[in-house]
């Protein structure tokens, strides 16, 4: 393993590739190989993003144009962020996640490794998601982040759990926890989150 470059170190050795206009703290950290080795390229930042002090950006990550990392947020292998979205402060988004254009995700959100994010989701402040729904650690038989689909609300302090999507255009209610697949076009909340009204499909 490679210890992390500084922003200087990774873009003299091409590990860090940025558009114009970017502007990236002198305290990010690149980290140009996983744990055994493996290297996925170099780390891409679009026209116009900015990334604040304290961010940790692994090796193939590639971040859009228009972007806004907050402060020491955490991006790990492979994590691809869409143009215009806005990743708040202490945000963790594990290996191979892909968010599209306009996320908006706040502070101490967890994105499990392989969740998809389509274009247009808000997901407020300390949600949690799961990708290993049955705690096999260290060897898991499945591991499948959830799917949040176009537009999509997810309320502060909710957890969802892996293998399942909320629909496009759906609410999930603050401190909710999701245990299956919830439907486009609908409000749900409680623990278990159940579905409470239908949800106008124009809200988004
Ligand atoms: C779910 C939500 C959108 C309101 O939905 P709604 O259908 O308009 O619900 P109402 O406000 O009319 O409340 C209806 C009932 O549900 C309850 N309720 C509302 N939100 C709830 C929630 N998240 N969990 C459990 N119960 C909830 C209300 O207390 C009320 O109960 P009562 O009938 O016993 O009085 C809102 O409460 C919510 O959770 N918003 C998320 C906000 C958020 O987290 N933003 C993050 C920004 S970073």
């Amino acid at each position: 393993m490679e210890p992390s470059l500084s922003r200087d170190a990774a873009l003299e050795r091409g590990l860090l590739i940025m558009g114009n206009g970017c502007r990236i703290a002198p305290t990010v950290r690149i980290i140009p190989t996983e744990d055994d080795g493996r290297e996925f390229g170099p780390v891409e930042i679009g026209q116009g993003s900015i990334i604040r002090d304290g961010v940790i950006l692994s090796t193939g990550v590639c971040i859009g144009c228009r972007v806004i990392v907050g402060h020491n947020s955490v991006l790990r292998r492979s994590v691809r962020i869409g143009d215009d979205s806005v990743i708040s402060h202490l945000v963790s988004i594990q290996h191979d996640v892909s968010l599209g254009s306009r996320v908006r995700i706040s502070s101490l959100t967890h994105l499990t490794g392989g969740s998809l994010v389509e274009d247009n989701v808000q997901i407020g402040a300390g949600v949690a998601t799961v990708d290993d729904n049955a705690m096999e650690w260290p060897q898991p038989k499945m591991l499948r982040g959830p799917v949040f689909r176009q537009g999509c609300r997810i309320g502060s302090g909710v957890t969802v759990l892996g293998d399942l999507e909320i629909g496009r255009n759906t609410l999930i209610g603050a401190g909710s926890v999701v245990t299956r697949t919830i439907p486009e076009n609908v409000v749900a909340f409680g623990n278990p989150a159940y579905v409470q009204r239908d949800r106008p499909p124009e809200s988004s």
